[in-house]
């Protein structure tokens, strides 16, 4: 076990929020976990009270974008306990991330032990409220004192915690994009990484001042099959089938796509993760075959999508169709409450109740 030192907060923030009420992404709560990558090692792991960083200007994150990140949800049961979902495969797929941009990884027993502490000791930061969650965000960034372009030899790694309402809780329409891209096989549109949604940025207000909640990416070869929108995976509900589009290195490997994919399996469903093309959509769309379609994310668990527009069709999606995406939102929320069986073992209970 690897000592975590604990600085306790003197002036808890929990009383300034009203917690019927959270703004997302915009409230922080009283700790966070920091460590730092030096010599060739991690060290100096303290969970310390939430507070600003101070960087030198040319510290690498900011010229040559070695910054990586995670984005998991802790909730809590009706006893209390605090309830995490699938952390072995958000230390993973950060790992994975990491390697892809030249970092290090960080070591998955600290991370789960970090995970574990923060939660318990931030625990009443949670919302109980179904579909709220406290949002846990690791991440890792350059933090050499140089100019040129080359890997860092120095990180920092830290994870902050946000409590978080319901998120997306209005359907979404989306624009197919034809003209920018998002991620192409071989860069690292699989790497969760900061670059990727710097990129997304511009098409997403260009889209946006069309009336389009989000851009619908396509591939960057041939503009031809479907990727994934913003920060959720896709998946189209066809009258015989279900399918998503594989991830083949340019989509980011989802886990709330990966648990839908292995509830919709277990209930007997045929689901296809493959290649799909817009126009097989379109076709389906046209023949009546094509029921719903909806976005997966750990932020909005499952969005509806009620409009996916493109160069030569509108095609629209009426909300007394959107069964299956309904069942899979409260079954997720309902496993992460303890309202629902977690019969997949996607549930972590937290085992460190840190008193201060
Ligand atoms: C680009 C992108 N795609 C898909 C997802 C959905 O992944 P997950 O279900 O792990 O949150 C995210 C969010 O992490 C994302 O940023």
């Amino acid at each position: 076990m690897s000592q975590i030192n604990f600085y306790p907060t003197e002036s808890s923030q929990l009383n300034e929020v009203d917690f019927n009420n959270i703004p997302f992404g915009k409230v922080f709560s009283d700790h966070m976990f920091s460590a730092v990558y030096e010599d060739g090692e991690w060290k100096d792991f303290q969970i310390c009270p939430f507070k600003e960083l101070t960087m030198h200007p040319s510290m690498m994150a900011l010229h040559y974008g070695q910054s990586i990140f995670e984005g998991m949800k802790a909730t809590v049961a009706p006893d209390g306990t605090p309830l995490l979902f699938r952390p072995e495969k958000h230390i993973e797929r950060l790992n994975k991330s990491a390697e892809r941009m030249c970092m290090p990884v960080f070591p998955e027993e600290v991370f789960h032990q970090a995970v574990h502490k923060l939660v318990g000791i931030d625990r009443n930061w949670i919302p109980s409220r179904e579909g709220s969650a406290l949002y846990l965000r690791p991440f890792m960034y350059a933090t050499d004192k140089y100019i040129g372009v080359t890997a860092s030899s120095t990180y920092r790694f830290l994870i902050i915690t946000l409590p978080v309402g319901p998120y997306y809780s209005k359907p979404v329409n989306l624009k197919v994009e034809r003209k920018y891209v998002r991620a192409v096989k071989g860069g690292v549109g699989e790497a969760k990484t900061s670059g990727n949604y710097a990129a997304s940025l511009l098409p997403a207000k260009l889209a946006k001042a069309e009336g389009y909640d989000q851009v619908m990416w396509m591939d960057a070869h041939e503009f031809k099959y479907i990727q994934e929108v913003g920060t959720m995976n896709l998946f189209f509900v066809f009258k015989d089938k279900i399918v998503t589009p594989a991830t083949e290195g340019a989509i980011l490997k989802g886990i709330t796509r990966l648990s839908i994919i292995e509830l919709l399996k277990s209930e007997g469903h045929k689901v296809e993760e493959r290649p799909l093309a817009i126009d097989e959509v379109k076709e389906a769309y046209k023949q009546g075959e094509l029921v719903e379609a909806f976005g997966s994310g750990t932020a909005a668990v499952v969005a509806n999508i009620s409009q996916i527009k493109d160069v030569d069709i509108d095609m629209k999606f009426n909300e007394s169709n959107w069964k299956l995406s309904s069942r899979i939102k409260s079954f997720i929320n309902g496993v992460r409450i303890r309202k629902e069986k977690d019969r997949f073992g996607w549930i972590v209970p937290v085992k460190e109740q840190v008193s201060h």
